[in-house]
């Protein structure tokens, strides 16, 4: 479970409180918490009125149908509206919207007045491809201006966005794609990937070949890439774009009108498509952001260096500093093209305040060494954040020491795609903070580790992390699957109505939470999501493999490493125990999900380690992949069974 427990224990007895100046001129202050305890929906009511409604609330929240809350019941806004349209109103068209930084070193300024003027564009275009409220739209884009665009003028219609990482497959493209419905497809020609021009398009031509819904698809030309057309279906971003007026009257939609769906890995082999609406996520979405980084709309500039495929990039790039005025850097391209020092050369030449990265990125960073930020000024620095998995303890040393110089307070926010914003992470200019501890809930969340029967446990104790209170930002459901919904999150413990986030999690002394990673069968592979069951099924899918088990194994870089365990079908054992044979396997698992699922390790097994009634050890093949004493082999049906596989894990790593 934990990474770095031990070193976590010693290490938690640095702390480093904000410096006075820091603390004079943040943005919360230790007041916020006062305000969120003596009067909860009231503290939300207020964090709602920094945004523009053109309808009020009658309620707060409605929790009558739980677990599905209402947030800002009756309340009408347009979240486009809200995240461009009111700036330029309110005198700031002028302002830098997004530094756009191309991999190849071309860039982009945009301005919210042009941002406007595009998202407008964006959806007129829509509009005319027949896309209106209540549709859905998949997003298979790299990190162009043109997916934020996109986002924006589904929200301004009221359509629901599904963006699908580029990193995936054709296929998994394709299962979402199909369980949303999707009515229009946007991607591009290509994208830059370390250097180079890769083709993207063919894998939604590959997806959409069984996608009925699919009327139209989006194409927008960044690499000049050849590609196939279907007229009639295809249409280039610029032709249809382009043309069109820069001015749309955007519609008020409910506080609970659908905004987004987001597909994300469970402990099935069916990705999740959560689910996002409007009121209660672009509030929280921009409280968090204003609080957490302390952000100054006129004078910071932000960057998030996540993809705009996941979570962190829908609140943290789009929502979040939109909705706050924000100028922030987007980046296209890998943090070592064309060389090491990427990140910090973009820092220095936008004079990058507020950075936000994942712990996989800083281990990175730490092994490319601290002589290549060295060469940079980053002393516009000043709040570094860290998101996706537990960071250790040495890497938040080495981000505040090597980026933060010594100075920047570190935020490690915990929160996951079904919370949709920030849950539990230090405010910068209150807390003192702790390395590898996300520590408190923020004001107006409520968080708790439990044990088994959903009892607090005390300082000094782990178990398990649950919410015990709505939250604005919270999903709404599972696209098409209430009752997946409520057995996922909510039936563990049911009787006390408590969201289980699926995390172990411990109170020190002080009764500051650590996370120590997930309990379930879900693995975080460099802050990615990715089912054990899900890679498993991608292995029993190629014709050689008769039985397959995964485990996440803890990985010095990406946090955790996929090593895979397969018995081969009667026949297949000698072509397919060669090296040849394991390279078709991990390639196969990338074109079924994506690279990132591809596993570290496979190793050809005889046996699985199974209890009498047939279900998978993967705790003792966890203990093989990470080089430990086997545990208790007791309930195994056949104990012999594990020195077989330990002694072919020796001999093969
Ligand atoms: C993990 C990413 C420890 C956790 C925003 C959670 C973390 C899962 C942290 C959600 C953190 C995220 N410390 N663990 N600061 N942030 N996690 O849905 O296991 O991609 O359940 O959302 O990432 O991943 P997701």
């Amino acid at each position: 479970m934990s990474i770095d427990a031990e070193n976590a224990r010693s290490a938690a007895e640095v702390a480093f409180p904000p410096s006075g100046e820091f603390a004079a001129q943040a943005n919360a202050t230790s007041e916020l918490y006062a305000q969120a305890d003596a009067d909860r929906e009231a503290f939300w009511a207020d964090q709602a009125r920094h945004l523009h409604w053109d309808t009020e609330w009658e309620q707060v929240l409605d929790w009558s149908g739980a677990p599905f809350a209402k947030w800002f019941v009756g309340g009408k806004l347009n979240v486009a509206y809200n995240c461009v349209d009111r700036h330029v109103e309110a005198g700031n068209g002028d302002r830098v919207a997004i530094h756009w930084e191309g991999e190849p070193g071309d860039s982009r300024a945009i301005t919210y007045a042009e941002l406007a003027r595009e998202v407008s564009r964006t959806a007129n275009a829509l509009a005319s491809l027949g896309v209106g409220a209540g549709d859905r739209v998949a997003i298979y884009l790299p990190m162009l201006p043109e997916a934020v665009y996109s986002m924006l003028a589904c929200a301004r219609l009221g359509a629901l966005h599904s963006v699908v990482f580029g990193g995936f497959s054709s296929e998994a493209l394709r299962t979402r794609i199909n369980d949303a419905q999707a009515k229009v497809v946007i991607t591009a020609d290509g994208q830059y990937r370390r250097g180079k021009a890769m083709p993207l398009k063919t894998n939604v031509d590959e997806a959409v070949a069984a996608t009925p819904s699919v009327e139209h698809v989006l194409v927008v030309q960044r690499t000049k890439t050849d590609v196939e057309w279907n007229d009639g279906r295809d249409q280039w971003w610029h032709d249809v774009v382009e043309g069109r007026p820069a001015s749309h009257t955007p519609e008020f939609f409910d506080s609970e009108h659908p905004l987004f769906i987001l597909y994300t890995s469970g402990t099935t082999g069916r990705p999740k498509g959560i689910l996002h609406t409007s009121g209660g996520y672009l509030t929280q979405a921009a409280y968090t952001h204003r609080t957490v980084f302390d952000l100054k709309p006129e004078t910071d500039v932000y960057w998030c260096t996540a993809d705009i495929g996941w979570v962190t990039g829908h609140t943290y790039i789009v929502y979040g500093p939109l909705a706050n005025g924000a100028t922030q850097v987007i980046y296209e391209g890998t943090p070592n093209t064309p060389h090491e020092g990427r990140h910090w050369d973009i820092v220095q030449k936008y004079g990058v305040t507020l950075y936000y990265t994942a712990p996989t990125t800083i281990r990175t960073f730490m092994k490319w060494g601290a002589e290549i930020p060295a060469r940079y000024d980053l002393s516009t620095l000043r709040v570094l954040g860290s998101v996706g998995e537990p960071i250790n303890p040495e890497a938040w040393m080495w981000y505040r020491e090597h980026i933060g110089g010594n100075r920047a307070p570190i935020v490690d926010t915990w929160w996951q795609t079904e919370t949709g914003a920030i849950m539990i992470s230090p405010l910068p200019g209150v807390t003192a903070t702790k390395p590898g501890s996300a520590q408190v809930p923020l004001p107006g969340i409520a968080a708790k580790v439990v044990d088994e029967s959903g009892e607090q446990v005390g300082h000094g104790g782990g178990g398990l992390l649950v919410l015990d209170q709505p939250w604005p930002a919270m999903l709404r459901g599972i696209w098409g699957d209430d009752d997946r919904y409520r057995e996922t999150y909510w039936s563990k413990f049911a009787d006390k109505g408590y969201y289980f986030a699926g995390d172990g999690a411990k109170y020190d002394d002080d009764g500051d939470i650590w996370l120590l990673g997930r309990v379930d069968d879900v693995m975080n592979v460099s802050g990615h999501r990715i089912s054990t069951t899900e890679v498993e099924s991608a292995l029993v899918s190629h014709p050689t493999v008769a039985e397959a088990a995964v485990v996440g194994a803890s990985d010095p870089t990406t946090g955790q490493g996929i090593v895979a365990f397969v018995i081969l079908r009667g026949g297949a054992d000698d072509q397919a125990s060669g090296e040849a044979a394991i390279k078709a396997l991990r390639d196969h698992v990338a074109h079924e999900i994506g690279p990132i699922a591809k596993p570290r390790q496979i190793m050809v097994v005889p046996e699985l380690p199974k209890t009498r009634s047939g279900k998978i050890m993967r705790r003792l093949l966890r203990d093989v992949a990470e080089n430990r004493e086997i545990g208790d082999v007791s309930t195994l049906a056949d104990s012999s069974v594990m020195n077989l596989i330990s002694a072919g894990f020796a001999t093969s790593s």
